[in-house]
């Protein structure tokens, strides 16, 4: 049995990104990759990041003392991400340039970087190992390709089991079915070992199972699931919100879900 599901526009995409990042306490940990990774980075060097959403993940490296590259380029293709996404580039402080289009395995680097990373923005990719792989090609001697991603625990799971129960009325979009699990088995079959890290981190879940807050709880789970989860038939919804409260635990008065990080390097030979 399968249910209908209304797959997220790339309006609704950046609305249910916003309240789930709200909840997040993985971003500390991105930023403290990013200004390592950086600060082992020589000056001058050149930086593309590579489905930079909201530009949020750069502004807070920057301002948290990572290495201020000489040129940054970000790609992103999603309209309601680009409009903050320019305000935050015009802010950094060296010369940027502003790529709006979807990256993919054949997409023609026309330059070449010292870093390139990719935040949360393998899920779209339909050849990941290829698409890191192109981006591999665009390093200079030297450089690194930096990806943080889901790890195989976390909302992995929760995704992998409910999403298929769903009819998508499109096909397209971000897919959580992919995990730093399959990103660095597929490196190390293309012949790389690259560095892989997996950190506990936590998305804060306090209130959120309560009435008053189920337009916040809708929009989450739209976000795990990358489909409304208000338009969802009730038995689906009793489900899949009965398997978050479960994951659920309390530290230090806070309810909380574990959903582990992870950070995969390679250096171009
Ligand atoms: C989960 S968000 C992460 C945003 C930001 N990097 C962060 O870590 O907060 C994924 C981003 O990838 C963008 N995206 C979608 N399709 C893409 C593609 N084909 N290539 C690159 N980025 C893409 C989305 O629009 C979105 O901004």
């Amino acid at each position: 049995m399968r249910f209908p599901a209304k797959a997220l526009t790339p309006t609704r995409f950046a609305e249910a990104f916003g309240v789930f990042v709200a909840r997040s306490l993985e971003y500390p940990q991105i930023i403290t990759q990013l200004v390592r990774v950086t600060q082992e980075c020589s000056p001058g060097y050149a930086c593309f990041d590579v489905g930079a959403g909201t530009g949020m993940v750069v502004r807070d490296w920057i301002a948290a003392g990572g290495r201020l590259p000489d040129r940054f380029v970000a790609l992103e293709p999603n309209a309601e991400h680009i409009r903050a996404l320019e305000t935050e580039l015009a802010e950094l402080g060296c010369e940027t340039r502003l790529i709006d289009a979807p990256f993919a395995a054949e997409f023609s680097m026309d330059e070449s970087f010292d870093l390139i990373y990719f935040s949360h923005s393998c899920y779209w990719f339909t050849q990941p190992i290829e698409c890191l792989l192109n981006a591999y090609q665009a390093l200079k001697p030297g450089g690194r390709l930096v990806v943080i991603h889901q790890s195989p625990l976390g909302f992995y799971p929760f995704y992998t089991l409910y999403n298929p129960l769903l009819e998508r009325d499109r096909p397209d979009g971000q897919d959580n079915a992919l995990s730093s699990h399959e990103l660095v088995a597929g490196l190390r079959n293309a012949g790389f070992s690259p560095r892989y890290v997996i950190e506990p981190s936590w998305m804060r879940m306090n209130g959120i199972f309560d009435e008053a807050y189920q337009d916040e709880l809708d929009q989450f789970v739209s976000f795990l699931l990358q489909a409304e989860f208000s338009q969802m038939n009730d038995q689906f919804r009793a489900d899949a919100i009965q398997y978050l409260k479960a994951a659920c635990v309390e530290i230090d008065d806070e309810l909380v879900i574990s959903h582990p990080t992870a950070c995969i390097e390679l250096v171009k030979e």
